[in-house]
């Protein structure tokens, strides 16, 4: 029985080293991951390498290397960039791995004996980027239309996949589950693309060496996109361990970029479907990340290392910028300024200064503990919307509206920082008849702290969990369990505090 919430990225396309563009759709899910097991979900969160591409093979032969060895060098650069940020995916799967081949193998068996492969021949345009054959009235000035290089012309005999039957069937899949793709943009795409009638699906190659045997005919290899999908399935133990399989399948949300879209929402609810499988949940498709207006890529220069925005602005800093600057599902673009902006403006002196002032207040008139209030419920504004942030962000996050909820979030901070400056402890505490005020004052913004710090763990999980440590709470915030541990008024007077280093130092140019 499914108890497990199972989320996955697309799997790369390990030709060379990532950009900050495909950072974007594993720091989206990583987020969802950590805030599904914060409500003390059981999660298994996938992400891997898509190691059967022309690409590849192209690659390797241009370092003189067999694409087998030039894919054992590569996959652990990738591998370490996304532990730099923090990702806590629970296994990487790599397409050329046994466990996932010969699990390929089986399954292009059980549609070949279900009847739905067959032998033909296919002839036209083939973008080796996209792995995709195109139509003639797509292309532009004969290029593909995504990747701006020209197409090669293909013939040859192929396997077809009866993708054509799967029509109705998958129209009244997207009837049945209003939010199978998401956002409505591609939904629309989508159902206009199969409404228009669907052809048969190309799946395998004559002529390429590097890939999955074709079973019943070894001369020729599975398609590298029919492969690729099956990581969904094969992670998670398709055809090996049924039980573990059973309980993670169907897939809860597949994020994946607008260009692949169609493979998800399309072609893999149709394999599935004519294997016997349960289609997954949900298709959740965003946009792309430019590099100042210009298309990210590493060949054109415009594909930013990772690991340089690492240095320069940490994981919290980098995974709090791409959940704040692109709205999700449309595009976005990433500039130096931009980052360094809402770094300072939204970091350092949002959060960080509202912490340190805080700290420093209940260090030096409280001693460093924390305040007895007149009511552990509150008394001021922030109480209220502390307790409606924790329920709207809660919303939002199951909707999978990250924008929404750290917009929510956000607002919260500066309702803090506002009500700070409304109130002025600092001038309060020069009054002694005033003890009690001062003391119903921090204890709500120390209390508004440690939601911050609980909500935003899934986000920017260092500063979230040195935060929790300054607060004085015990165990680690990762471990905590919301909703409970989000309602207001959990925290304990008495509690110790320590004002510890600024979370956000302050950029400079
Ligand atoms: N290997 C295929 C996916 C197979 S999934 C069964 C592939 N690989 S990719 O490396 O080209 O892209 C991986 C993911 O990164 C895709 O979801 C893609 O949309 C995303 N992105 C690649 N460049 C991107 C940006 N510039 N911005 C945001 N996402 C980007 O496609």
């Amino acid at each position: 029985m499914k108890d497990t919430f199972y989320i996955t990225s697309a799997i790369y396309y390990v030709n060379d080293v990532p950009h900050v563009g495909h950072t974007y759709e594993i720091v989206a899910c990583d987020v969802i991951a950590r805030y599904h097991r914060l409500r003390g979900d059981k999660v298994f969160f996938l992400t891997g390498s898509d190691e059967h591409s022309q690409n590849v093979a192209r690659a390797a032969q241009d370092r003189g290397l067999t694409p087998q060895a030039w894919t054992d060098q590569i996959v652990p650069i990738w591998q370490q960039v996304w532990r730099r940020l923090e990702v806590t995916n629970d296994d990487w799967i790599r397409t050329s791995e046994d466990r996932h081949a010969s699990r390929v193998q089986e399954f292009m068996q059980t549609l070949h004996d279900r009847g739905d492969i067959y032998l033909g021949s296919y002839e036209g345009p083939y973008c080796d980027s996209c792995e995709e054959f195109k139509v003639e009235s797509e292309l532009v000035d004969g290029k593909c239309p995504i990747h701006l290089i020209p197409v090669r012309f293909v013939s040859e005999e192929n396997y077809f996949f009866r993708l054509s039957a799967y029509q109705d069937r998958l129209l009244r899949l997207y009837e049945e589950v209003p939010r199978f793709v998401i956002p409505e943009i591609r939904r629309n795409e989508v159902l206009s693309f199969v409404r228009s009638g669907l052809r048969d699906l190309s799946v395998s190659r004559a002529a390429a060496l590097w890939g999955v045997p074709i079973p019943w005919d070894p001369k020729h290899v599975t398609y590298v996109w029919v492969d690729a999908l099956l990581n969904y399935i094969t992670a998670p133990g398709y055809g090996a361990e049924p039980e573990r399989f059973e309980s993670i399948w169907p897939a809860d949300v597949h994020m994946v970029g607008k260009d692949i879209t169609r493979f998800h929402a399309v072609i893999w609810p149709a394999m599935l479907i004519a294997a016997g499988v349960a289609p997954p949940r949900s298709v959740c498709a965003h946009g792309f990340l430019s590099f100042q207006g210009q298309r990210m890529s590493k060949s054109l220069g415009t594909g930013i290392d990772p690991n340089e925005v690492l240095d320069r602005f940490g994981a919290d800093g980098y995974r709090w910028y791409l959940l704040r600057e692109v709205q999700f599902g449309q595009d976005g673009d990433f500039t130096w300024d931009s980052i360094r902006n809402r770094y300072n403006a939204e970091l350092a002196n949002g959060l960080g200064n509202l912490a340190s002032r805080v700290l420093a207040m209940v260090g030096s008139y409280f001693e460093g503990e924390v305040p007895r209030p007149s009511s552990r419920e509150g008394t001021g504004r922030l109480a209220a919307s502390g307790t409606d942030l924790a329920k709207q962000f809660d919303d939002h996050m199951l909707n999978l509206e990250l924008n929404e909820a750290f917009e929510a979030l956000n607002a919260f901070i500066r309702t803090a920082n506002r009500f700070l400056v409304e109130v002025a402890p600092w001038a309060m505490a020069k009054d002694s008849a005033k003890r009690h005020e001062l003391a119903d004052v921090l204890y709500e913004a120390l209390e508004g702290l440690r939601i911050i710090a609980l909500l935003a763990a899934a986000a920017i999980p260092g500063a979230s969990a040195r935060l929790w440590e300054q607060l004085g709470q015990a165990g680690s915030v990762a471990a905590q369990r919301v909703p409970e541990a989000a309602a207001w008024g959990r925290l304990e007077p008495g509690t110790k505090t320590r004002r510890g280093d600024p979370l956000f130092p302050r950029l400079e140019e």
